[in-house]
C-alpha cells in the first residue's frame, strides 16, 4: 500500500514502542505506569540479543578507558536498577552479588591493573585482592591465577526473566506480534504519528519509540541514518550438577591470554560464560568461539569442565561507531553546509513523535532502566542536558530526507 493513501485514524495509543527486548520491554513499562497507553510492535518478542545477553549489570567492571560520557549514562543506569526492578520482586532473577575480576597469568594481571588504575581513578570501588583472599572467597578458582580483584557494585538479572515478567505485566493486549515495517508521518513531514505494520495497517501513535535494536536499521522513513553494526558474541548455557553447587557465588570476569571470558552463576544453579565479540557477519554459533569460552574459563575455574553444556548462542548487539547508544530525539534536518566545518551541525526543530533507543551494544541490560527514564522524560516534556551526547544524530553531517516517501499520510 503506497503511504499517501493511507487512512487516516485519531490517534490509537499514547506510546508505540518498536522492538520487545529489554530496552523496549523497558521503556514501555515505564511509559505504562506512568498512565499512558502503551503498545508494543515485535513478530517475535525477546528473542533478540536480549535472548543471549547474560544480564551482568557491569558498569564499573566493563568501563572502558575514553568512554567518560558513557560511564556517566552506565552509573545513572546501575542506580536507577533497584527502583526499576522493584516492582518485579525476585521474578526478573536479579542478585546483588559481587563481580571478581581474576588474571589468568602475569600478563592479564598487568593489563587488569591498568584497568584498575583506570577504574580508581574515576573513583569507582574497587578492592585488590591476594589470590589466597579471592580463593577463600570462590574456592572453585583455579590455585594458579595470577591476581584478583572484587567490584562489589556490579551485579546481574536474568534477561530472560526480566522479558518475560514486564511481557505479563503489560498483558497480551499491549504486544502486537508484528514486523514494523516504516515510520508514518504527517502530511506535513515534522511529525511522526505512527508505524505501519507488515500486514500494511497503521498503529497510530502520540509518540513512536524505536527500539528495535539492529532491527532500526530496516525500518524505513528514519529523518536520519543510524550507523548501527552488528557484533556477534557466542554465549554458552551449562547447569552445575548438585555436587558441585555452588561453583562459584560472584559473577567472575576474567582476563586469559588477553582474551575476556566472564562467568555469571544464576540461583537456579545454571552458568552463563560469554561472550566473544565477532564482526564476521555470522550468526551462527562459532565452533572456535564456543572452544575459547570453555578453554578460558576452565583455566579460571577448572571445573567447569564437569558442568553440562546445555545450550549455545549467538546473537549480534547493536553496535556503534563511539560504542554509546543512539538515545533521544532527532532533529528534522540539517541546515546547508553545516557539514564542512567539521563540527558539531546545528540542530533545526526535532521531529515530533519521534524517539530513537538503539545502540546499547555491550549495555543493554545494565541502562535499561536509564533509557526508560529518559524516554518518559522525554514523553513528558523534559530532557536533560547530561544525556544530549547520546543524541541518534550526533553521527549526521548531510541533510537526510528519506521521510519524504515513506508512510506518509497526505
Ligand atoms: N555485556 C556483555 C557482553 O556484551 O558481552
Amino acid at each position: 500500500m503506497d503511504g499517501r493513501d493511507a487512512v487516516t485514524h485519531p490517534a490509537e495509543v499514547d506510546v508505540a514502542v518498536v522492538g520487545a527486548g529489554v530496552v523496549g520491554l523497558g521503556i514501555a513499562w515505564e511509559a505504562a505506569c506512568s498512565g499512558r497507553r502503551v503498545v508494543v510492535v515485535d513478530p517475535a518478542p525477546g528473542t533478540g540479543a536480549s535472548f543471549a545477553a547474560a544480564g551482568m549489570l557491569a558498569a564499573v567492571s566493563e568501563y572502558h578507558y575514553q568512554e567518560e560520557d558513557l560511564l556517566g549514562l552506565t552509573l545513572e543506569s546501575a542506580r536507577l536498577w533497584p527502583g526499576f526492578a522493584r516492582p518485579l520482586g525476585t521474578e526478573a532473577g536479579n542478585l546483588s552479588t559481587p563481580t571478581l575480576c581474576v588474571a589468568g597469568d602475569a600478563a592479564d594481571r598487568q593489563a587488569l591493573a591498568d584497568l584498575r588504575a583506570v577504574q580508581e581513578a574515576h573513583g569507582l570501588g574497587v578492592r585488590p585482592l591476594t589470590v589466597r583472599e579471592a580463593r577463600s572467597l570462590e574456592p572453585m578458582l583455579a590455585p594458579a591465577i595470577a591476581g584478583a580483584f572484587e567490584i562489589t557494585a556490579d551485579h546481574q538479572v536474568d534477561p530472560r526473566r526480566l522479558v518475560a515478567a514486564i511481557l505479563a505485566r503489560l498483558g497480551t493486549g499491549a504486544v502486537i506480534r508484528q514486523r514494523a515495517e516504516s515510520l508514518v508521518w504527517a502530511g506535513d513531514g515534522a511529525r511522526v504519528v505512527g508505524v505501519r505494520l507488515a500486514d500494511g495497517s497503521e498503529l497510530r501513535a502520540g509518540e513512536t519509540i524505536v527500539a528495535n535494536g539492529l532491527g532500526a536499521r530496516e525500518l524505513a522513513g528514519l529523518p536520519v541514518p543510524l550507523p548501527l553494526r552488528p557484533v556477534y558474541g557466542d554465549i554458552l548455557r551449562l547447569r552445575v550438577p548438585e555436587s558441585l553447587r555452588p561453583l562459584v557465588t560472584a559473577t567472575v570476569r576474567g582476563l586469559v591470554r588477553g582474551k575476556p571470558v566472564y562467568l555469571v552463576p544464576r540461583a537456579d544453579g545454571t552458568l552463563v560464560i560469554g561472550a566473544t565479540q565477532r564482526e564476521d557477519g555470522s550468526d551462527a554459533v562459532s565452533a572456535g568461539g564456543v572452544y575459547e569460552l570453555l578453554r578460558d574459563a576452565q583455566a579460571l575455574v577448572p571445573a567447569v569442565a564437569e558442568l553440562e553444556l546445555y545450550e549455545t548462542t549467538a546473537r549480534a548487539r547493536p553496535g556503534t561507531p563511539d560504542n554509546a547508544p543512539l538515545l533521544g530525539r532527532v532533529a528534522a534536518r540539517w541546515a546547508p553546509g553545516a557539514a564542512d566545518d567539521g563540527g558539531a551541525p546545528p540542530h533545526a526543530q526535532d521531529v515530533a513523535g519521534l524517539i530513537v533507543a538503539t545502540g546499547f551494544f555491550r549495555h543493554g541490560v545494565l541502562l535499561t532502566p536509564a533509557a526508560a527514564r529518559i524516554c518518559v522524560d522525554l514523553l513528558d516534556g523534559r530532557a536533560d542536558e547530561r544525556w544530549h551526547a547520546f543524541r541518534p544524530d550526533r553521527f549526521a553531517r548531510v541533510p537526510h530526507e528519506t521521510h519524504a516517501s515513506y508512510g506518509r499520510t497526505a
